[in-house]
């Protein structure tokens, strides 16, 4: 029987993703939690507001690390996470995502030997220039209990040789969030934002750390503000790299730039959006269970069913694909999908059954 549970969480999508497993666990009953935040994202637009707004508790342990490069980042957070399991082995470590923090957390749990849980298992662009690519494959790897989000995470797990008796497909937890908080999400107040307009999100390095990539993209935004109004929410990534350089800065009356958004505003926005223009992976899932076009700015996806079944279109570094893509999505011939199995408000509670019935794993011997 698994009883103490600690959760790893360090980036904006992780909380989205923690949150309602945390929550399904204590509706259930019979578990002790405690909740690790590792501080990759510390800003409190990125963080603090999220906690709140989701109804996450504080974080028992906060490591602070920050940001750096990605050696640095990982490398951080194992050395500060590893005393925390070490004096005080948790039943299960519950990882969520794709993130540095994931990744290093699997990492600490499975050279201390302590099982380890991923939720939003199996996902891959099969892209290894992506980081989080490289985070899922470590991951998946080093995980006890594999919770996937849909069926091609399975297949892809079994692909990989994994254990079948290692699957659990819970369905979206993301979407638990999404489904749970739709009624509280309001748009901000943006001074000159009128419907319809297109919402905007861009972070991947592949995008913002290479400033032709970054100037093409902006460009087209430019172009989209003359037809309509574009809303863009800058993450600090992204902001670093405009900032830097200040010629490539987007204008136009239409054109609004705000500072990141708590969850609830942002969804606010979302639900709103004629279209929504994005790098992002939670928001291709968003998007596909709001109905809203999305296009997303990558030449791949770990999500392939928001494109399959969804309202996903990749069009890669394509702007004039891209602008197409937004006429369309304007003049109401945007894709409309169709639901997506297990995206149902309900994976974290098929989550807290899959733990509170799980026996399958034995304890590795412990390191001397
Ligand atoms: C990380 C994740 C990415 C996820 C994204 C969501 C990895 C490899 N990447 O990317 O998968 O989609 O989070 O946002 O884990 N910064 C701040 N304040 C913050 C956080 C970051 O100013 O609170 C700035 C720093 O300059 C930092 C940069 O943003 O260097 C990037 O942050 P980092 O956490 O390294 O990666 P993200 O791009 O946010």
């Amino acid at each position: 029987m698994i009883r103490r549970i600690l959760h790893v969480v360090g980036a904006r999508p992780n909380f989205m993703k923690a949150a309602p497993v945390h929550a399904a666990l204590k509706a259930r009953g019979g578990f002790a939690q405690s909740l690790v935040h590792t501080g990759q994202h510390y800003d409190p637009a990125m963080s603090d507001t999220l906690f709140r707004q989701l109804g996450l508790p504080a974080p028992d342990h906060n490591l602070g690390v920050g940001s750096g490069t990605h050696a640095v980042q990982t490398a951080e957070i194992m050395v500060r996470l590893e005393p925390i399991l070490a004096a005080d082995p948790p039943d299960l470590v519950l990882l969520y995502g794709d993130v540095n923090s994931t990744m290093a957390g699997a990492l600490v749990a499975a050279k201390l030997g302590v099982p380890a849980a991923h939720v939003e298992a199996g996902l891959r662009s099969f892209d290894r220039t992506m980081p989080e690519e490289v985070n899922r494959l470590v991951t998946d790897r080093l995980c006890e209990l594999l919770l996937t989000p849909s069926e091609d995470g399975d297949e892809n797990l079994l692909r990989e040789g994994v254990e079948p008796a290692k699957i659990r497909r819970v369905g979206n937890v993301m979407i638990d969030t999404l489904a749970r908080l739709l009624p509280a999400a309001v748009a901000p107040p943006l001074p000159g934002l009128a419907a319809p307009y297109v919402l905007v999100t861009l972070h991947r390095p592949a995008n913002v750390d290479d400033p032709a990539a970054l100037a093409a993209i902006l460009k087209t935004l430019m172009r989209a503000a003359q037809k309509t109004h574009v809303v863009f929410p800058v993450h600090p990534r992204t902001r670093a790299r405009i900032d830097a350089a200040p010629s490539m800065a987007p204008s136009g009356s239409r054109l609004i730039l705000t500072a990141p958004l708590g969850y609830l505003e942002f969804l606010g926005l979302q639900k709103g959006a004629a279209a929504v223009v994005t790098d992002s992976g939670g928001i291709q899932e968003e998007t596909t269970y709001l109905g809203i076009p999305c296009l997303t700015v990558r030449p791949n996806t770990e999500r392939p069913v928001t494109v399959e079944s969804g309202t996903n279109t990749l069009v890669g570094s394509d702007m004039t694909r891209l602008e197409a893509e937004l006429d369309a999505a304007l003049s109401g011939r945007g894709k409309k999908g169709r639901p997506i199995p297990l995206w149902d408000g309900r994976a974290a509670e098929r989550i807290a059954d899959e733990l509170a019935a799980w026996s399958g794993w034995r304890r590795p011997p412990r390191p001397a």
